[in-house]
């Protein structure tokens, strides 16, 4: 068996998606462990979440650094210290810059709680619930410099009920992220992701 992929985790809050991958590394045969979760807020649960599974967790301050780009800048070279092979964004709350983009061009996923193209940016289940959709969901998608525009990697979609407000729908959307991201990493550590223009090509399991 080859070694296990190296993952590095960006995270800012809760780490509920965090958890879901930490989970799926426990599994045996799963191809990819994660050796770093590092975020921008010193309180984060997702640094708890990370120490409590003996992953190194990291506090990069923003406030030490002179700019958006610099801040960036050390968090690829911290990433690339640990030698990860792939990024997981899960609830990273800040816009990357293309220099970190470019480090890690086709090397960096993210998951977001709506079908993309629909609602990007804050507060996707909200925008859903405001614009009436019957269908909301899930994305894992490729990083890149356009707001949660990069190649789309899986979906998963769930239906909005009648009556929904922006924490049900959340909780139902979040189950299939959970379900969602663990798979994408697989499929990733797998080599079995191909990005064709903006398309993800995903090949047969050999
Ligand atoms: C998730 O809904 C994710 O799709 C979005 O931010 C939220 C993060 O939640 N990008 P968690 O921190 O993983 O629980």
């Amino acid at each position: 068996m080859t070694a296990p992929l190296t993952v590095g985790v960006l995270a800012s809050g809760r780490g509920s998606n965090l958890q879901a991958l930490l989970d799926a590394c426990r599994t045996p045969g799963y191809p990819a462990r994660i050796a770093v979760v590092i975020s921008d807020r010193e309180h984060a649960p997702a640094l708890d979440l990370a120490r409590a599974a003996g992953v190194e967790a990291l506090w990069v301050n923003p406030k030490d650094f002179a700019d958006r780009e610099s801040f960036d800048l050390a968090l690829v070279r911290e990433l690339q210290a640990r030698e990860v092979g792939l990024v997981c964004n899960a609830g990273f709350m800040r816009i990357l810059t293309p220099a970190w983009v470019r480090a890690f061009a086709g090397r960096a996923l993210n998951i977001h709680p709506s079908l993309l193209p629909a609602f990007p940016g804050l507060h996707a289940q909200r925008q859903a619930l405001d614009h009436g959709v019957k269908v909301a969901g899930a994305t894992v998608h490729f990083v890149d410099d356009t707001l949660d525009g990069g190649p789309i990697v899986l979906q998963a979609a769930v239906p909005v009920q009648p009556g929904d407000t922006e924490t049900t729908l959340s909780a139902r959307i979040l189950v299939e992220e959970h379900r969602l991201y663990p798979v994408a990493v697989r499929l990733f550590a797998e080599g079995r992701l191909e990005i064709v223009g903006r398309c993800v090509r995903i090949k047969e399991s050999r």
